[in-house]
């Protein structure tokens, strides 16, 4: 399957950009994203690194917390996930009523109890986002421009993290009610009234569960793998893809970018050239069962929507 496939195919609902810092996933998440609005998908791209480029990309403030749409291109929305903001939307995901100072003693107190450290907010608030838009149909597509390799991995471990971390939850309170119960019971105390902080619990479990059947479904999600042919970030592919692949999250797809022409006349750049080309040689190698699109170094950065148009054609080998 080509990346013209994997944008044409209706029943993909979430592609990931990812890779090493200043390779290019900000740009590839654009270009993909005004790709898909333009074959007719209402799509939304959501940046969900800390150190935001997706406003500098579009040359458009997408910085304000809230979905705006893009100017220039139809049926295109975006935002950069903010941190604040984030968090409210996280516990309402979450279905929780608590705010701000009682999250921060509630987490640390299950921390304590669980053993476990609750997960960080960064990744929590992007995840919650994305099981918001597992429910929410507005989008025929959700493409996410993620944060370097660290980063996007810990945002990925997290529906087993949470998972478990809400198991031990759910145990710990039924022990708790228990011995409330046994202690009203010793002292003649009346019943306790039902609260539904149990079921909404059960249901974030539900939610996150079926987060991780859409993630890693094939037809549903791919991770776009961006890289440049370097050494080191061969390096961080290698160990990106062994993750996604344990955390069985789809990803069939390499774009290695950057790529400097032949220029025999400058050593400096015959120099490169041969650096770079080698190292393609390895990444060819190393990946021949996957799909790699290869694209060149533009003379100038990539940024508006006709830069990203002009990238997106190279994407899906129209151009080259
Ligand atoms: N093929 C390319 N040719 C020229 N400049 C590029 C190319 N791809 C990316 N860039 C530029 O490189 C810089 C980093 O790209 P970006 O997409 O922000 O990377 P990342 O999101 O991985 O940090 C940007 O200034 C972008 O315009
Ligand atoms: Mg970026």
């Amino acid at each position: 399957m080509t990346l013209d496939d994997i944008i044409k195919n209706d029943t993909v609902k979430f592609i990931l950009s990812g890779g090493k810092g200043g390779v290019g996933k900000t740009s590839c998440a654009g270009a993909m994203a005004v790709l898909s609005a333009k074959l007719g998908f209402r799509t939304l791209v959501l940046s969900t690194d800390p150190a935001h480029s997706l406003s500098d990309s579009f040359n458009q403030d997408l910085s304000g917390g809230d979905i705006v749409p893009i100017e220039g291109v139809d049926r295109l929305w975006g935002m950069e996930i903010n941190t604040q903001k984030g968090m409210e939307d996280f516990q309402k995901a979450m279905g929780g009523s608590m705010s701000g100072p009682d999250v921060a003693i509630a987490s640390d107190l299950m921390g304590d109890l669980t053993g476990m450290a609750p997960p960080g907010s960064d990744e929590a608030m992007a995840f919650g986002k994305i099981l918001e838009f597992i429910e929410d149909s507005s989008y025929d597509r959700i493409i996410f421009d993620t944060a370097p390799t660290g980063h996007t991995l810990k945002l990925l471990e997290l529906p087993d993290l949470l998972d478990s971390w809400l198991g031990k939850m759910l145990t710990l309170r039924q022990r708790m009610s228990s011995m409330l119960s046994n202690l009203r019971g010793m002292f003649g105390g009346g019943s306790d009234a039902e609260d539904d902080s149990w079921k909404m619990l059960q249901q974030t479990k539900d939610k996150i569960r079926q987060a991780r059947i859409e993630l890693s479904d094939p037809d549903t999600t791919q991770f776009v793998v961006v890289m440049i042919p370097e050494a080191m970030a061969v390096f961080e592919t290698q160990r990106l893809l062994a993750s996604l692949n344990s955390w069985h999250i789809p990803a069939t797809h390499i774009v290695v970018n950057q790529l400097v022409p032949p220029n025999p006349d400058c050593q400096f750049c015959d120099k490169r050239y041969k650096m770079q080309q080698n190292n393609l040689e390895d990444i060819r190698d190393l990946y021949k069962d996957m799909d790699l699109t290869e694209v060149p170094l533009f003379d100038g950065e990539v940024r508006g929507v006709d830069g990203l148009e002009k990238l997106g054609s190279i994407l899906i080998g129209q151009e080259g």
